[in-house]
């Protein structure tokens, strides 16, 4: 199908585009029952809009969430929720000198060679506005998890090449870079700063950790757990890598290490990362996700016109620097999603 909806039991389908009407989402499959209030979302939605620092985009958007469908008098009926956020502080002309470019590592070849069309103005739907239905989506299956006990952190590790060396949760949501390391946040910031200001971009890395997951949940073989939060992942823009647990170290590992052997408490470690094969271990689920520096950036590259010739682009819009403290709530959102669905899933299998 066209790629638009996600999940089986717990299903969203995302809608809009960066500079059209609006965004928003449609979420299916929603335990009845359950309070849910516009403010439960803008919660979430408030973490990821844009204009919250020097390094993020200044587009001012409200991102007011508007509840359409699904919710009566304050609880939710089963029924699909609708919700969406009108785009408010749209500006097309920014992109009128570049409509004709292919900005580069962005997605206007790939949508032109697709679609044979291009909605040019900020990215369309492959704008990180697009997951603002995601986050929206991503509260409620929060929601849900909280009552079964299971939560949800995400953070920034890493960015501009400068690397967390304590976690300490509670600095998370008072740092422009919701980095775990309040230090490592100033020397990020700074660093991110400079780059800005030599009109160039910054990546990372986002840690998540979820913690409550009880043992058994997951499809294997093709729905593995791992494979659908990869695929979660994988599927938000500007994401190019994720590893579970010891990750890519695992390479190096002797199984006597890696391994991660049981006594009468239960796992000794955590090199799985809380998943074996595609089904939760019980342990914390533990993963990070490799984030691109944004494609869009001030600094003159050499491009190609829709007619081939070769041309000079600067991208003047409205960009984040670093997108990594924008990323973190979408993160938290996606795997969200993933749970609520295998946790309906594994339900639904028992009968
Ligand atoms: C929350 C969020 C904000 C983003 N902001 C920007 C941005 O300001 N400028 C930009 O060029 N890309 C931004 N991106 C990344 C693009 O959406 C992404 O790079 C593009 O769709 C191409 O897809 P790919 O990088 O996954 O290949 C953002 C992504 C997210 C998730």
């Amino acid at each position: 199908m066209a790629g638009n909806s996600f999940g089986q039991t717990f299903r969203i389908t995302t809608f809009g585009e960066s500079h059209g009407g609006g965004v928003g989402v449609i979420v299916d499959g929603v335990t009845p029952g359950v309070e849910l209030s516009a403010s439960d979302v803008q919660e979430q939605l408030d973490r990821r809009k844009p204009g919250q620092s020097y390094i993020t985009t200044p587009r001012q958007e409200l991102d007011t969430v508007n509840l359409l469908s699904g919710v009566f008098q304050g609880m939710t009926t089963g029924t699909p929720l609708l919700m969406i956020l009108y785009n408010k502080d749209a500006d097309p002309s920014a992109y009128d000198n570049i409509k004709d470019l292919f900005r580069p590592g962005h997605a206007d070849f790939t949508y032109y060679k697709k679609y044979g069309i291009r909605d040019w103005r900020g990215s369309g739907r492959a704008s990180g506005r697009e997951t603002a239905g995601r986050v929206a989506a991503g509260a409620v299956a929060r929601k849900l998890l909280a009552r079964r006990g299971v939560s949800v952190l995400a953070y920034t590790l890493k960015a501009a090449g400068i690397s967390c060396e304590k976690f300490d949760p509670e600095a998370i949501e008072k740092n422009a870079l919701r980095a775990c390391d309040p230090a490592a946040a100033e020397k990020m910031l700074e660093k991110i700063t400079r780059i800005k200001d030599d009109n160039d971009s910054a990546g990372g890395i986002i840690e998540c950790r979820v913690r409550g997951v009880t043992p058994g949940i997951g499809e294997p073989v093709f729905d593995k757990l791992d494979a659908e939060i990869a695929h979660a992942m994988l599927s938000i823009g500007a994401i190019k890598g994720i590893e579970f647990g010891a990750g890519f170290r695992v390479s190096d590992m002797r199984g006597s290490e890696h391994n991660d052997t049981m006594d009468a408490n239960g796992f000794r470690t955590n090199n799985a990362g809380g998943i074996i094969g595609g089904i939760s271990t019980g342990e914390e689920i533990i993963f990070r996700v490799a984030v691109k520096p944004t494609s869009s950036i001030a600094k003159a590259q050499q491009t190609v016109d829709l007619t081939g010739a070769e041309r000079t682009i600067r991208t003047e819009g409205r960009h984040d620097a670093c997108i990594c403290p924008r990323v973190v709530p979408v993160v938290e959102a996606m795997v969200s999603i993933v749970l609520e669905d295998h946790y309906k899933r594994q339900a639904a299998m028992l009968g």
